[in-house]
């Protein structure tokens, strides 16, 4: 059957145009894909901000100085040529009146939602009530709702202005190469398919470190902590790519299909499955409660109940103002089964693994245990590299905004994935162990290791490594 084709948008609405997000990644996002001759359109920026439109300019010239990467004035020029500037309270019918008539000949438009999460409900509401949600796209931020109960009910808002196939949940990290290699990899290779299970995996450790602390987003992060923001889109995208069974058929259909049945045999997190952390001094922070139990650091353990991985566990970590900026997973493989040789995977030591580096650069790497020469039956585990950087890669802004444009919703998540993935952490949203304190600079609070006692504790990223040849 010739698939159907899909409309190009001829307009991108930016909701959210003077925010931190714009800012920092979707003008320099706009910037790429007018070079590469994606956003032949014009672009209309929306903000509850009255600033005039010069002021609006000159935050995108700076915002494309400093993270844009692109050192070229004319495609600049081009970018601010066709942007124009709507500023209004977003619960005022007259916001969404002036964006239409920005916008006089669109059939296509794409609405990006890059504002507080608190806001998707009356925005989405105000582009049903103008029209402008007629033939349009709809690209949201993450978080997508709250907890399970409020991003129910944000789908069902979501559905009565846009049809599913419409609404684009954006994961940045899904537009991440390393993260797109997992995929590749899992499934281009068939030397990986016979140990990728519980019979030869022994658990799976996942860590997103960050060396800063919030970073003057006290306030938005006073909503969310390190569970909501990173943990249940971020790590768990990346537990549905490791842990999901072989796509049926080639479309990404049949991955998002995959993937949904990941975060449904996810077992329902449990109080003792978390340790639950907080950097001294988040208190400070601008915008924070002095009170505050948020959590910037979160490490769990969690299991799926599913055929393949029964008994395997994963453990999950996640922070932030900790040892350094690094993701990685390590998938650990069980012992040999008999110790012939004295040195060999002890309890302790590390048996073979495959490491994923995700970032700052990417690398896949298989450790193996090789024999130093001499006499002696002693060896050391050496890592066989395998590298997939190559630079240049288009940012996964720059992609995802590119195929949500094209009406491509394949790197996107699906209302019914969205909604297992949060009944996997909302019995422990409210009823979870108490915080305690961390260094800065250190891999969290100690207690964190009981979690990973049994399993040879945490694999600590090696921050010396850059994984570059
Ligand atoms: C965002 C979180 O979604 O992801 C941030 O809100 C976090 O708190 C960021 O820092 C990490 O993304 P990246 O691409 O820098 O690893």
């Amino acid at each position: 059957m010739t698939p159907i084709p899909l409309q190009q948008s001829d307009a991108l609405v930016l909701f959210g145009a003077t925010g931190d997000l714009a800012y920092k990644k979707l003008f320099p996002a706009l910037l790429a894909m007018l070079r590469n001759g994606a956003l032949d359109m014009p672009v209309i920026g929306v903000a509850s901000a009255k600033w005039d439109e010069a002021r609006v300019r000159a935050r995108i010239a700076r915002s494309i100085e400093e993270h844009g990467g692109i050192d070229d004035p004319r495609l600049l020029e081009r970018l601010l040529a066709g942007f124009h500037f709507v500023g209004g309270d977003y619960n005022d019918p007259g916001t969404f009146r002036a964006i239409k008539k920005a916008l006089p000949d669109a059939q296509c438009p794409t609405h990006y939602l890059a504002i507080p999460p608190g806001m998707f409900e009356t925005v989405i509401t105000g582009l049903g009530a103008s029209g402008l949600s007629h033939n349009a796209r709809v690209i949201v931020e993450k978080p997508f709702g709250r907890d399970l109960a409020s991003a129910r009910e944000l789908n069902r808002i979501a559905q009565t202005v846009f049809p599913e196939d419409s609404i684009f949940r954006i994961d940045h990290y899904l537009g991440k190469e390393a993260i797109m290699n997992i995929l590749y990899f899992r499934f281009a290779n068939s030397f990986l398919e016979p140990i990728w299970n519980r019979n030869y995996v022994e658990s799976v450790q996942i860590t997103l470190s960050e060396k800063f602390g919030v970073e003057g987003r006290g306030a938005f992060y006073e909503t969310a902590g390190c569970l909501r923001d990173v943990i249940q889109n971020h790590l768990f995208q990346i537990v549905a790519l490791l842990a999901m069974e072989p796509p049926v058929y080639r479309e990404y259909g049949a991955v998002q299909n995959k993937t949904a049945e990941i975060f449904r045999a996810m077992r329902p997190l449990k109080p003792d499955d978390l340790i639950r952390g907080q950097y001294a001094a988040y208190l400070d922070e601008p915008g924070v409660d002095k009170n505050s139990d948020v959590e910037t650091f979160c490490a769990l353990r969690l299991h799926i109940d599913s055929w393949r991985w029964e008994g395997v566990p994963w453990f999950l970590r996640a922070g932030k103002a900790l040892a350094g900026t690094v993701a990685e997973v390590i998938v650990q493989l069980k012992r040999p089964p008999q110790r012939l040789f004295e040195d060999s995977a002890t309890r302790n030591g590390r048996a073979n693994y495959i490491r994923f580096r995700i970032s700052p650069s990417a690398a896949v790497a298989l450790a193996a245990r090789v024999k130093t020469t001499g006499e002696e039956f002693v060896g050391e585990q050496q890592e066989l590299y395998l590298l997939n950087e190559h630079g240049g890669e288009a940012s996964p802004y720059e992609r995802l905004l590119t195929d949500a444009m094209a009406g491509k919703g394949a790197l996107f998540i699906r209302q019914d994935a969205v909604e297992a993935a949060w009944a996997v952490v909302d019995p422990v949203l409210a009823d979870h162990p108490r915080i305690l304190s961390y260094s800065p600079g250190s891999w969290g609070p100690p207690d964190a290791d009981r979690l990973v006692e049994a399993h040879g504790g945490w694999s600590n990223p090696d921050m010396a490594r850059t994984d570059q040849k």
